[in-house]
């Protein structure tokens, strides 16, 4: 089992601190027909036969570390093998063990392990650094993953995966957390945390670390859109709880509670938001200086800080408050445009909720970045006194309760793109009418908010169709928004998982939070009124896009493959909401006809919504369906992933 944050002290007496560093020589003995399979951290230095059937092995690390980085494996496993030759020229033999009959599904982890290796050389300088790395995937481990030093620990659902078995999400997550627990190596293994309440040091790192991992190997847009998603769900309503804590705690009656959202994904926004200000270069030398300076010993989230001010004469004392206050930081925005002077004033407010035993907060040093959009369309040159250049994308760096920033030569009132990319995880809030929205999710060249303005105008739509509902009327169609999504359909420039994204109406979940009394009901039923809407007035657009995805082509569980089905599944979403007897065929169909299991399972989530024969014919022949459906379980580090195929599971969850 897990041995961190303090799983080691029940196996033997020891000084279970991660600051108690030790070298292990591991000797494991045991009888060669239940244990042929004999793992430790390090290298193997010596094996060999003992008297009565029984053998040993013994296995060295090198490396100092904590005990919660210790493993051993024994018994009857299955394995893959590879090999990796890292940028200085060293072999390192790689080993996937699974259970017996498993090793089949083995592959794409393997080909995930070599991927994440590579990535961290050319993005982060690191280097593995022993001979040997071992995964060992076991159906009963009792957490998703763990980096203990060279033998990382898995639950086997996040190694196996064919496509039969596996949705694209699947391979997705599998890809994500093989690398979360590689990084490791380096951010938590080589350089650790002094004490529990510096958790984020590594995670939040790792997180990050992972996130643009899967960033470059993947589509950069849809990862920041479902790490955002997972963000303001999980982690925001945590923030504003009876829960919230800030991301290094300053107490705890149990670590293994702190294994949260805020740890480690807010964690993670922690760093990008240092990248940010840093830039990708400093960034990149504070990343390199803390690797160099802390290589074998435990240290805390100041000493990381502390590498990155060195490395780049930034100071980031007012920053370091992110570690220290909980809650979600609300800013509020006003802009004034003076044709007359051609000045546009952007006036940011900013605010910390209180959380529990924090009523009251200091300011936050947030970066924010924006973008000024014309009436062309394009972005404006932003020129503000004190600064130099006129880039179209600029941060701006609020250290108080009210900044205003005065923006020169903008001929008409522009539409603000703010937070682009959404560097900092906060709360914007500025008055905009539905036709900006509209015009930004046309025009924003940043594909995180263009994405945001049309998730942001959905949800007023059905919003506003909550309160119709509620006083008794049917919501009248909202033209404009049906026109912007018609622009988006007929958009052939737009890469097909984005555009997906784009068309995917804002969950259940995340309007939950916008409204004042939960009312689920009307919300379910003013979203799938509009979904209907929209799917009546594009008919023939979405059969399109859907014959257009279909292509005759094996399964590849690629960035490339997986986008053009999250597109057909958009439009097919679309097609079923129709209730016709032809579209109810057609998601039938596909699911009769799915060689892979994301067809499968997309066509299966669509018709469980749908209350039609079909769907008792489905879901009975869906064995597998149903087990997938359980198999979704708490995990930090895949709960990004994850809460992104929870649209279409939870519709099945309630039949
Ligand atoms: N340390 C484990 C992880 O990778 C739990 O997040
Ligand atoms: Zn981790």
């Amino acid at each position: 089992f897990r041995s961190e944050a303090e799983g080691f002290r029940p196996i033997t007496f020891f000084p279970d601190r991660p600051d108690v560093m030790s070298t292990f020589t591991t000797t494991i003995r045991a009888p060669k027909t239940d244990c042929p399979v004999m793992l430790s951290n390090g290298n193997l230095v010596e094996s060999g036969n003992l008297p009565d059937g029984r053998h040993y092995a013994v296995w060295k690390d090198p490396f100092p570390k904590p005990c919660y980085l210790f493993a051993l494996v024994a018994g009857d496993l299955g394995h893959i093998e590879d090999r990796f030759t890292t940028m200085t020229g060293r072999e390192v033999h790689l080993a996937i063990y699974v259970e017996h009959g498993k090793e089949s599904r083995a592959g794409y982890a393997m080909e995930a392990l070599k991927r994440a290796m590579a990535w961290d050389e050319t993005a982060f300088g690191r280097e593995y650094d022993l001979d040997i790395f071992n995964i060992v995937a076991v159906s009963d481990f009792n957490m998703g993953a763990m980096e203990n030093k060279s033998l990382n620990i898995f639950n086997d659902r996040y190694i196996l995966a064919d496509p039969e078995t596996a949705t694209d999400m699947d391979y997705y997550l599998i890809e994500s957390i093989v690398g979360h627990e590689y990084f490791h190596n380096w951010s938590g293994d080589r350089v650790t945390c002094r004490d529990w309440f510096q958790l984020s040091l590594k995670e939040g790192f790792t997180v990050f670390r992972d996130q643009e991992f899967t960033a470059d190997v993947r589509s950069r847009a849809n990862k920041r859109i479902d790490d955002v998603e997972v963000l303001r769900t999980g982690q925001f309503r945590e923030d504003a709880g009876p829960l919230a804590h800030p991301v290094r705690p300053d107490s705890y009656m149990e670590i293994n509670n702190f294994y949260t959202a805020t740890v480690y994904q807010k964690g993670a926004e922690v760093i990008r938001m240092m990248q940010t200000l840093l830039g990708a270069e400093k960034f990149r030398a504070g990343c390199d200086l803390y690797f160099s300076r802390h290589d074998g010993q435990a240290v805390t989230c100041d000493d990381f800080v502390a590498a990155l001010e060195d490395a780049s004469g930034i100071d980031l004392t007012q920053f370091k408050h992110w570690y220290r206050q909980a809650g979600t930081p609300q800013l509020n925005v006003t802009g004034t445009h003076d044709p007359g002077t051609r000045m546009y004033a952007l006036t940011v407010k900013q605010h910390v909720p209180p959380t529990p035993g924090q009523p009251n907060k200091e300011c936050m040093h947030i970066p924010l970045r924006l973008g000024l959009v014309g009436d062309d369309g394009r972005d404006l040159p932003l020129i503000l006194d004190g600064q130099p250049g006129t880039p179209t994308t600029r941060v701006v760096e609020l250290r108080a309760a009210e900044q205003t920033f005065v923006f020169k030569d903008i001929p008409t009132r522009p539409r603000p793109s703010l937070n682009r990319g959404f560097a900092a995880p906060v709360v914007v809030t500025m008055e905009q009418s539905d036709a900006d929205r509209a015009f930004l999710m046309a025009n924003d060249s940043d594909s995180f908010n263009r994405w945001d303005a049309a998730q942001e105008y959905g949800a007023h739509v059905i919003l506003r169709g909550v309160e119709e509902l509620q006083a008794g009327r049917t919501p009248l169609a909202d033209q404009a928004y049906l026109e912007a999504i018609g622009r988006i359909i007929a958009d052939r420039g737009l890469e097909a998982a984005f555009k997906a994204s784009l068309l995917t109406l804002p969950a259940e979940d995340y309007l939950a939070n916008r409204i004042a009394v939960e009312d689920p009901l009307n919300l379910h039923a003013a979203r799938k009124l509009l979904r209907r809407v929209l799917a009546e007035r594009f008919k023939e657009q979405f059969q399109e896009l859907y014959n257009a995805q279909r292509i005759n082509a094996p399964y590849v569980p690629d960035a490339e493959g997986m986008g053009r089905r999250m597109l057909k599944r958009a439009a097919l979403s679309y097609l079923g909401a129709l209730e016709r007897p032809a579209t109810t065929l057609l998601v039938k169909a596909q699911f009769d006809a799915a060689d892979n299991m994301t067809d499968r399972m997309d066509a299966l989530g669509i018709l469980s919504g749908l209350d039609v024969p079909e769907r008792a014919q489905a879901l009975a022949a869906s064995a597998r369906g149903q087990e997938y459906v359980t198999l979704r379980l708490y995990l930090p580090v895949g709960a990004a992933a994850a809460a992104r195929s929870e649209e279409h599971t939870s519709e099945l969850q309630s039949h």
